[in-house]
């Protein structure tokens, strides 16, 4: 583009271009997904299927923490097609295959009281989240020979493929009528996501917090 907004990027330019939500998150987040993925790596969940069906547990612990977002009216407004995006039946059966009991102990949705602004955050870590399983997807096939039918629905690509979903909820993000203040919520709530899925993580392969 030739207009001097978005040319001009030097640091601290009053010219400077914003960053759009996506974008917010994706930086804000970074440090957050690095040390997530390194955590996930060090269970080594393909190794075998016990570790395998505890990393399914996380995500099905995840997926229930947000079951509630899906019917929430105002985010059902923003995002036509969400009713397609949830997961929490796929990890469930993928629990059967891998005959995983869900423990008793496990706590009360953690997202189930919270405001949109918050949601769409825990929304976006659930929706990226699904970008980076395709590599998990391709190692759980490769190594436990698990699949998009057996094991790993909960790991599979979305009807018309990855890139075309996360696509659209970009341009959800991008397109919102949130104030600053609004979009500061959207970025807190990823936050939150983000450790929760950690806190889920070491819960379910016992690791010390
Ligand atoms: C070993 C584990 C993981 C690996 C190797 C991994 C890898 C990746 C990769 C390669 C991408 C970028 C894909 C692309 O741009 O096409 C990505 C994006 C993302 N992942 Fe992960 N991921 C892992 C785990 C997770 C987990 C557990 C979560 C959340 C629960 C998560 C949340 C996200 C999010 C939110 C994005 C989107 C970033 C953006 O805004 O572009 N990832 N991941």
């Amino acid at each position: 583009m030739s207009s001097p907004l978005s040319t001009d990027a030097s640091p601290g330019s009053v010219a400077e271009t914003p960053l759009t939500l996506s974008q917010r998150l994706k930086a804000e987040t970074a440090r957050l997904h690095d040390m997530l993925d390194q955590l996930v790596m060090s269970t080594q969940p393909f190794d075998n299927r016990e570790n395998y069906g505890r990393f399914v547990l996380t995500q099905y612990l995840f997926q229930r923490d947000i079951e509630s977002l899906y019917d929430d009216a105002r985010l059902q407004a923003m995002i036509p097609d969400l009713p397609s995006r949830p997961r929490l039946a796929a990890a469930a059966m993928d629990l059967q295959d891998l005959a995983v009991v869900v423990p008793d102990d496990a706590d009360a949705p953690a997202a189930a009281r919270l405001a949109m602004e918050e949601g769409l955050g825990w929304l976006y870590v659930s929706e990226g989240s699904k970008l980076g399983a395709a590599f998990l997807f391709k190692e759980a096939a490769a190594r436990l020979g698990l699949s998009e039918t057996v094991g790993a629905r909960n790991l599979a690509a979305p009807e018309g493929g990855r890139g075309a979903a996360w696509k659209r909820f970009v341009q959800v993000l991008d397109h919102n009528a949130l104030s600053a203040d609004d979009e500061d919520r959207v970025v807190e709530g990823a936050r939150q996501a983000f450790h929760r899925f950690a806190e889920l993580l070491r819960r379910s392969f016992g690791l010390a917090a």
